[in-house]
């Protein structure tokens, strides 16, 4: 869809709390990145902008009073799952998080995926689902009424992650074209270098892929990026993309992918970001990680001005804010 001027969802002039107008993106759900236009990027992070001064200005508001949302965490979560409710609650509405408590709930007694749904449709408005298995997500969505947004299915996707990252490198670098991203670590089953790797593969970008060779990004989405003409390179060594990387996304060996324990062991301290190796990158350029980080990033970086995964953190809030909001017909 296209909207190149846009109606403000807010009259940030005014006293006014309630939203001005709504017009633009409606999503029936958020199950892939592949499901987004470069035109949509751009309303997203529009809208997302705005929710960011909603949210200076006013803090709350009350576009989505009278919703609720239940979050369905099936695996660990802090960032995703919190600031979704931190996203539900600014705009008004309320949330039902099933999150540390799935352990309680009927799943513990053998209930399928598709069941919780069905039953958590009936007094939710929408679904935000995490979920081991890959796939999973789409398959609810198949069969559940209300929205339901992927928070991670698995090895397969993280598209809400990908959405933050890419908002993020667009306000730090002020643009998407013509940047080197290096990815690095565990690009084999990163799901958010697997939503991120696709989003960028709509722009012109370099891409270096930085792994052991055990976790390489696989093959059907390298495939994917050289049908597309994008420059790719991998390496194991971060020291061969350090210098030119104007965005260094860094990631976690995702240990509970692993189904041979020795095999992690193997790779779980394959690199480390210090302040040694941070002296020999650009100026101007940015460290990512969607965090949880185990390791990969020394925390004496955290104070150089580059390293943005806090900010990115921050973003996160603004974009699924933005993205409740289109699921229930109200961007
Ligand atoms: C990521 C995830 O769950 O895939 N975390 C997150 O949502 N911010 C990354 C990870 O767990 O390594």
């Amino acid at each position: 869809m296209t909207t190149k001027t846009l109606n403000p969802l807010f009259d940030l002039t005014s006293h006014q709390r309630q939203p001005s107008i709504k017009n633009g993106l409606y999503l029936k759900d958020v199950l892939s990145v592949e499901q987004f236009t470069k035109d949509d990027l751009d309303y997203i992070f529009l809208r997302a902008n705005e929710m960011s001064k909603m949210a200076a200005r006013w803090g709350t508001c009350d576009l989505l009073k009278g919703y609720t949302l239940a979050c369905v965490f099936y695996e660990p979560s802090t960032r995703t799952s919190s600031s979704f409710i931190a996203a539900m609650e600014r705009l008004g509405g309320k949330v039902i998080p099933i999150t540390e408590g799935i352990q309680y709930s009927s799943v513990s007694k053998g209930e399928s995926l598709i069941d919780s749904m069905l039953t958590l449709e009936q007094y939710r408005d929408v679904i935000v689902l995490r979920h081991p298995e890959i796939g999973s997500v789409a398959k609810a969505a198949k069969y559940a009424h209300v929205p339901i947004i992927n928070a991670g299915d698995g090895a397969g996707e993280h598209p809400t992650q990908a959405l933050l990252d890419l908002f993020t490198i667009q306000k730090e670098l002020g643009k998407i074209d013509k940047l080197k991203v290096a990815m690095v670590g565990d690009l084999r089953y990163g799901r958010t270098v697997h939503s991120l790797t696709k989003l960028l593969s709509q722009y012109d970008v370099s891409l270096r892929f930085v792994s052991p060779d055990t976790l390489r990004l696989p093959l059907d989405l390298m495939n994917m990026l050289i049908d597309k003409g994008i420059n790719v390179r991998e390496t194991s060594k971060v020291q061969d993309v350090i210098e030119n990387a104007d965005v260094l996304y860094v990631t976690r060996i995702q240990k509970e992918r692993f189904t041979d324990l020795a095999q992690y062991d193997e790779v779980k301290t394959f690199f480390e970001i210090t302040p040694e190796l941070m002296e020999k990158a650009k100026q101007k350029m940015i460290v990512m990680h969607p965090l949880p980080r185990v390791g990969e990033i020394h925390y004496s970086v955290d104070k150089d001005p580059r390293a943005a995964y806090f900010r990115q953190v921050q973003n996160g809030m603004f974009i699924r804010m933005a993205l409740l909001a289109a699921v229930l017909g109200q961007a």
